[in-house]
């Protein structure tokens, strides 16, 4: 049987702090919570889980340019970054892995600077609007994007 393969879920800065923050807009969950969903969601789709989060910009890249070479596919939540990092998106453009962008929150029903990603200019697709579900449904679009490749 083929090796599993590896997909890193990386969140950004102030996702640590998922729980108790802003709880009405992105749920109760905690980002332990999300990532024990996530493990027990891709195992069961055959696929091995990789949990990353970081608050600084330069962290993220460097954990980026590192997936490059170990991992199969990335699933991000830039948080606040998405809206505003060239330096995440040229990172994310030197990969040949699929990328898919999650949120938490529906990004197109806030505050009109969270309607544009710097993200989605480097990502195969975006998900958002499910709280941690959109974790989950991005697991399941990896999957299949991995069958095909
Ligand atoms: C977020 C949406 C971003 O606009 C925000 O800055 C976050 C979280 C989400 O998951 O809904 O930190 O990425």
């Amino acid at each position: 049987m083929a090796s599993a393969r590896k997909v890193l879920i990386i969140n950004g800065p102030n996702l640590n702090t998922l729980g108790s923050r802003e709880p009405a807009i992105y749920g109760k969950e905690t980002l332990a919570d999300i990532e024990a969903l996530c493990a027990s969601h891709a195992k069961k789709l055959g696929l091995k889980t990789e949990f990353y989060q970081s608050n600084h910009e330069g962290e993220l890249v460097d954990c980026i340019q590192k997936a490059a070479k170990s991992i199969h596919g990335l699933i991000l939540n830039a948080g606040a970054y998405t809206h505003t990092s060239v330096a995440i998106m040229d990172a994310l453009l030197t990969l040949s892995i699929p990328v898919i962008e999650v949120h938490l929150s529906n990004i197109f029903q806030r505050e009109r600077f969270r309607h544009h990603s710097y993200v989605s200019l480097a990502a195969r697709g975006v998900i958002c609007g499910f709280g941690s579900l959109s974790y989950l449904l991005a697991l399941d679009a990896m999957t299949k994007l991995l069958k095909k490749s």
